[in-house]
C-alpha cells in the first residue's frame, strides 16, 4: 500500500529541465539556463568567504541587512520588503497564501511556467491568456478575470520572449483590474532592462495598490547557485508571506553574498554594458545567418529559424549539441520552431558564432 500524492500533484507532467550533459564533449557551452555567464561582483565572492566564520549559526530570519542595503539602492520602504530563497521561494508562498481551490490564477502565454505549477498544487485553476505577436494581452486578461480570479502573474521583461510591456500598459491593467486581484509583476531580468521603457512597478506599490513585484540575485546579479530572491509588496502581503515561511531558508552567506552584490552599482553597471553588447552581436549575426531574432531586453534572445534557414529548430539544437552548444528548446511554449540563446562569456560567444556561422551560413 502506498500513500497517493494529492490529485493535483498527481495530475501534473513531469516538469522538464534542460538536459545539461554531453557526455564526450570536451568544452560544453551552456546557454540555456538564462544564468549570468560572467562572474559576480567581487565583493560578493568575498563576502561568501567571509561568512565561513559563522557557518555553526543560524542565518538572520529578519534578513534585516539584505532588506536594508535594497531600501537604501533602490529608494524603498525597508517595511515592504522581504527576501526568499530565490523568487521562486516567494512565488510558492504567494500561491500558498493566495490560491485556494475554488480560486483562478490569471498567467500570460509566455511567462514562467513554473508559477503554473505551485499555483495548480495550490489548488488552484489557471488560465492562460494569449500573447498576440508575443506582446501581453492586456485586454485579453481583463477579459478572463471573474470574480474567482486571486492573482494574475506578468513577467516583464518576458521570458522566453525578452520584450517590456511598455509602462502605461502595467499601470492601467492595474488600474483596471478589480481591487482585490493582486497583480504579480515578476522583474526576474528588470536589471537589464533600459529604463525608460520599463515599470518597475515600486512606485505602484508605494501608491498603496494591490501589487507585487518579484525580483531575483539570479541572473543580473549572477548569484543563481546562492538562491536569493525578494519581493517588494503592501504590507498585508508581507505579514501573510512571513506567517508561513520557512524560517531562514536563505543561508548567511547567500544573505551576505546578495546584499554586497547589490551595494556594488559598478558592477552592475559593467555587467549590463558587457552582457548588452553581446547580445546586440549575436542578433545582428543571427539576423545575418537568416534567423529571426526578437529584440531583447535581457540576458536572452529568442529566434526562430525562418523560411531561408535549411534547419528547423529541432534539427539546429540538435546540431549544436553535438558541438558542444545547448540552446534551450521552446516546445514548452508551442514555439516548435524556435530556440532560445542565454548570453554567455565573450569566449563563449564566440564559439557559438563559429558553431553557428559552420551550420548555417
Ligand atoms: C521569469 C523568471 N522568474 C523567476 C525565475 C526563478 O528565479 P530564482 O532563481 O530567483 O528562483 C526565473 C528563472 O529562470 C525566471 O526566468
Amino acid at each position: 500500500m502506498t500513500t497517493p500524492a494529492r490529485p493535483q500533484i498527481d495530475r501534473l507532467p513531469p516538469y522538464t529541465f534542460p538536459d545539461l550533459n554531453l557526455p564526450g564533449v570536451d568544452r560544453v557551452v551552456q546557454l540555456a539556463q538564462n544564468e549570468l555567464a560572467i562572474p559576480p561582483s567581487p565583493r560578493a565572492i568575498e563576502a561568501v568567504r567571509q561568512s565561513a566564520d559563522d557557518m555553526h549559526r543560524y542565518s538572520d530570519t529578519e534578513q534585516t541587512d539584505l532588506r536594508r542595503a535594497l531600501a537604501e539602492v533602490h529608494g524603498l520602504n525597508l517595511t515592504n520588503l522581504m527576501c526568499g530563497a530565490g523568487s521562486l521561494e516567494l512565488m510558492n508562498l504567494l500561491a500558498t497564501a493566495y490560491c485556494g481551490s475554488d480560486s483562478e490564477v490569471v498567467v500570460s502565454q509566455y511567462g514562467y511556467k513554473f508559477f503554473q505549477v505551485l499555483c495548480t498544487v495550490a489548488g488552484a485553476t489557471v488560465r492562460v491568456v494569449d500573447e498576440p505577436r508575443m506582446q501581453i494581452d492586456v485586454e485579453g486578461i481583463l477579459a478572463v478575470v471573474n470574480a474567482k480570479t486571486r492573482l494574475v502573474f506578468l513577467v516583464n521583461p518576458g521570458n522566453p520572449t525578452g520584450l517590456c510591456l511598455p509602462p502605461d500598459a502595467v499601470r492601467e491593467l492595474r488600474d483596471r483590474l478589480p481591487r482585490e486581484v493582486m497583480l504579480i509583476l515578476d522583474g526576474a531580468y528588470a536589471e537589464f532592462a533600459d529604463e525608460a521603457g520599463f515599470e518597475s512597478g515600486f512606485d505602484i506599490v508605494d501608491s498603496g495598490a494591490n501589487v507585487v513585484v518579484l525580483r531575483t540575485f539570479s541572473k543580473a546579479y549572477g548569484l543563481a547557485g546562492m538562491r536569493v530572491g525578494w519581493c517588494y509588496a503592501p504590507r498585508y502581503v508581507i505579514d501573510a508571506l512571513v506567517k508561513i515561511r520557512v524560517p531562514n531558508s536563505i543561508s548567511a552567506s547567500s544573505l551576505m553574498a546578495a546584499e554586497a552584490a547589490v551595494r556594488d552599482r559598478d558592477y552592475l553597471a559593467y555587467v549590463r554594458s558587457e552582457i548588452g553588447e553581446l547580445r546586440e552581436q549575436f542578433i545582428e549575426l543571427a539576423n545575418s545567418l537568416g534567423l529571426v531574432t526578437l529584440p531583447s531586453t535581457t540576458n536572452f534572445v529568442l529566434f526562430e529559424c525562418g523560411d531561408s534557414v535549411s534547419l528547423t529548430a529541432a534539427e539546429l539544437e540538435t546540431q549544436l549539441r553535438a558541438k558542444g552548444v545547448i540552446l534551450r528548446s521552446m516546445g514548452s511554449y508551442d514555439l516548435h520552431n524556435h530556440l532560445r540563446a542565454s548570453i554567455g562569456s565573450r569566449e563563449e560567444m564566440e564559439i557559438f558564432s563559429e558553431v553557428l556561422t559552420a551550420l548555417l551560413a
